[in-house]
């Protein structure tokens, strides 16, 4: 089955006690026993899985391609779960240009879980190669990347890391199982911020992990969340879940609006560098054509000039709204250095665009006059 029928019809069953179509939103955090104490029809308590949530997760695991996934409270929460069904001992190789998020965690939280990591440009392959350790248990790859848009290889650190014993996980949430599909590359995990194009509305946190078996790594990332306690609600579960139904056709739209405006960013004489893996300018556009059906709604830029330069310009933007964030409706423009604060190592005149599903016309229109001096 293609994508779009998946997107539409995983976890979708027409509801068993009423014939509804839109799924119910089980609200409910805990279920009744049998006269034997058995959650006989199959739920507990909402840490341990909820109705709704198991609708989301189906669909999560159809679109992606893998055995089983799971639902959490951010992305985050994702990662975070993650890392910890890693044993004590384990290294961790993180990508260069990774979600800050992420390298805070690694800064600040794996020395006490008992991790250590070390940090690769993950598109020299020799690279990654010689940072391999016995004790490498992982690699973390973001393609695209945050906020720079590297584009990796994921057949090839899949090989590296399954020669090594080591499994590769994949941050896929600027591009959505829409446009790439990490686990038909090789990946074990790949993990999405659902609080983005999953969700697409710009109202409703999440995360997910989903799982190319449903082996024993997936069943610790399961006894992990339950215990830390990182689980969705059922409420933004629906929510994502209505989500997933138009991703397919907003990714598209989305594509197509962000290529319209790196083409235009390229020419315009005060833009010093554009990063989008769809310009065929891009180092990683074949890696991009190979990995993607199109190159995704997200694109980053350097104003010409210093920090100042870059924050007038997005301080000019009328119909783009300056705030952090991606994958909604609505276009969305942020000075990254400012976004991620203190600890930053984005470029001071980096500006990073979500393009919404506004007209292209309208946006170009309106970065034209930010960029006007
Ligand atoms: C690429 C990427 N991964 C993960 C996250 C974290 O997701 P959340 O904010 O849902 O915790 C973000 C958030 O911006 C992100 O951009």
């Amino acid at each position: 089955m293609h994508f779009e029928t998946k997107a539409i019809h995983s976890g979708a069953a027409v509801d068993e006690s009423t014939g509804a179509i839109a799924p119910p939103i089980h609200l409910s955090t805990t279920f009744e026993r049998n006269a034997e104490g058995e959650a006989s029809r199959g739920f507990s308590y909402i840490r341990d899985g909820n109705p709704t949530t198991l609708r989301l997760e189906e669909a999560l695991a159809a679109i992606d391609g893998g055995e089983a996934a799971l639902a959490f409270a951010s992305g985050m929460a994702a990662g975070s779960v993650l890392l910890q069904t890693l044993p004590r001992g384990s290294h961790v190789l993180l990508p260069d240009d990774c979600y800050y998020g992420y390298r805070r965690l690694a800064e600040e939280f794996f020395e006490q879980w008992g991790l250590t990591f070390d940090v690769v440009a993950l598109e020299d392959l020799d690279a990654v190669r010689r940072a391999m350790r016995e004790e490498t248990k992982l690699i973390w790859s973001e393609s695209p990347s945050n906020p720079l848009l590297k584009v990796v290889d994921l057949a090839a650190l899949a090989e590296i890391a399954h020669e090594r014993g080591a499994l590769l996980v994949t941050d896929g949430t600027f591009a959505t199982p829409a446009l790439q599909r990490p686990i038909e590359h090789g990946a074990d995990v790949v993990l999405h911020s659902s609080t983005k194009y999953l969700g697409g509305h710009t109202d409703v946190q999440g995360g997910a992990l989903i799982f190319r078996r449903r082996d024993a790594l997936f069943e610790r990332a399961n006894h992990v969340r339950k215990i830390t306690g990182g689980v969705t609600s059922p409420f933004n579960a629906w929510l994502i879940l209505r989500g997933i139904r138009t991703l397919s056709v907003r990714l598209r739209a989305q594509s197509a609006n962000a290529l319209a405006i790196a083409r235009f960013l390229s020419t315009h004489p005060r833009v010093e560098a554009v990063f989008y893996p769809g310009l065929e300018s891009h180092p990683n556009h074949e890696i991009a054509r190979r990995q993607m059906s199109a190159f995704g709604g997200m694109l980053s830029f350097l104003v010409r000039g210093t920090r100042a330069d870059a924050l007038a310009a997005v301080a000019r933007v009328r119909l783009f709204t300056r705030a952090t964030s991606l994958g909604g409706i609505e276009s969305l423009i942020e000075h990254r250095e400012t976004s991620e604060g203190p600890g930053s190592t984005t470029a001071e005149n980096l500006v990073r665009v979500s393009a919404g599903l506004e007209h292209a016309d309208d946006l170009i229109e309106d970065l034209k006059q930010a960029l006007a001096v």
